[in-house]
């Protein structure tokens, strides 16, 4: 268990680079296997959600090839459609390469993926609409097995705008026999990406973004080069530690268009900030924290991976703020840490009340999932004194480099095995 040692009460100033969107490279480094050929993605984060995505890509029988932050896949020889031991048993991950599989071998074999801190994370969409595109699914002692002898093209309705569902149906329809039809569908950047790289390959899909998108299948496509956006959940956490240390930092690559909702809640705070095609500038020197009632949702609401860091942050917004989770149902471990750390936050069902208090106080306290770390490491670095946030392997599944990125901008932090 490492953890990350902070001396809190410092402001951030300096310039911090975002990497590239874990959200994005997940579903994109599955669909490499698609062409058989050889794929190059660019700014693809080094953390360990795509460390694993790469292993499994191994197992596959893919090469891999790093170069930096550029991921060369080359799936000319890939024999392998059965994930079901390895990295796997313990990597959601697994899911997002069921529609790739499907789409390349016609059979796939994955660990049903566990829950998590957050949610049961159930993955009925992703059964119900690829059942619905010609797929036979059966399930033995936690080994989902699928086999599509010809996947074929369907309208699919959603009941809700499944990230991980649309981003598998995308992929498993690229090759498929027809029109594939996706309603009710996830319109986050990270969907836009899929599409752009999967067109990049030859496919032909329209209107990511959209809740209707539509994609032709196509008899194959070929290798690509494709860069993936920058993480706007990375560029929103660094947002809310500049607005909670009251500090000035420039978000290299940072795009205001993914991270509009939180940027307007700062600028009511009083927080200026600037943008262009470089990144985004936050000068948070002269905030006053609000209160404010903040319901997450499917994009373009408020993103649920940026509540636990909005929540570190109302702390000490004087008055009484309302966040109201509707997307993951258990995501509010992060609230009893911060409790530790004087916050005063109450939990009805999934509405959290929090009255503002004058200042977090030092402590220890423990990650149990990614953004829930994120968020500690946010209060701890806005509460004086010492504070120890154990769990850092959760953030690093995340975050490249985030105690280098923040100490270059000013941060007293450390990561100690
Ligand atoms: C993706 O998860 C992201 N992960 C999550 O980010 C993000 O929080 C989530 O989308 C929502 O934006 C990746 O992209 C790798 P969903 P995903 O399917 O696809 C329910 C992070 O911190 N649901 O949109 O799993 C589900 O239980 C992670 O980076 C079903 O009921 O999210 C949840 O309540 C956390 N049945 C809701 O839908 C299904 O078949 C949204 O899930 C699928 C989902």
């Amino acid at each position: 268990m490492g953890k990350f040692i902070i001396e809190g009460g410092r402001t951030l100033t300096g310039k911090i680079s975002v990497s590239g969107s874990k959200n994005a490279a997940l579903p994109i480094l599955a669909a490499c296997i698609l062409c058989r050929d050889k794929c190059t993605v660019k700014n693809c984060p080094r953390i360990k959600d795509v460390e694993n995505a790469a292993l499994l890509l191994q197992k596959i029988g893919a090469e891999i090839k790093w170069k930096g932050n550029a991921l060369t896949v080359d799936s000319s020889n890939i024999n392998n459609y059965n994930l079901t031991d390895g990295p796997a048993d313990k990597y959601r991950g697994s899911i997002i390469f069921l529609g790739a599989l499907l789409g390349t071998f016609g059979k796939a074999k994955i660990s049903a993926p566990g829950g998590c801190r957050i949610g049961r994370r159930p993955i009925d969409f992703h059964i119900d609409a690829l059942s619905m595109m010609n797929t036979a699914f059966s399930t033995t002692h936690g080994i989902i097995s699928a086999s599509a002898k010809n996947l074929s093209g369907e309208e699919i309705v959603l009941k809700f705008p499944s990230v991980g569902a649309t981003e598998n149906i995308m992929i498993a329809s690229v090759l498929a026999k027809g029109e594939t039809v996706i309603q009710n569908a996830a319109r986050e950047p990270e969907i836009v990406d899929l599409q752009d790289f999967l067109n990049s390959m030859g496919a032909k899909i329209t209107g990511a973004g959209t809740s209707k998108i539509i994609s032709k299948g196509v008899a194959s496509l070929h290798g690509t080069e494709y860069k993936i956006i920058p993480d706007r959940i990375e560029a929103g956490t660094f947002l809310i530690a500049a607005a909670a240390t009251k500090g000035e930092v420039f978000l290299k690559n940072a795009r205001y268009d993914h991270t509009r909702q939180l940027c307007r809640i700062l600028e009511k705070c009083g927080a200026v900030i600037i943008h262009d095609k470089s990144g985004i500038y936050i000068n948070a020197k002269k905030i006053r924290l609000s209160p404010h009632v903040i319901s997450t949702g499917a994009y373009p609401a408020f993103p649920t991976d940026l509540q636990p860091q909005m929540m570190s942050l109302l702390t000490t917004a004087p008055g009484l703020s309302i966040i109201i989770e509707t997307v993951f149902e258990s995501r509010f471990l992060h609230a009893e840490e911060l409790k530790k750390l004087g916050a005063d936050i109450t939990l009805d069902e999934n509405r959290f009340t929090i009255k503002g208090v004058p200042y977090l106080k030092a402590g220890n306290v423990r990650a149990s999932d990614l953004r829930c770390g994120a968020a500690l490491i946010i209060a701890a670095l806005s509460a004086k004194g010492m504070s120890v946030v154990e769990g850092s392997e959760f953030v690093e599944r995340g975050y490249q480099n985030i105690e280098r990125k923040l100490r270059l901008a000013g941060a007293a932090i450390r990561l100690t095995d």
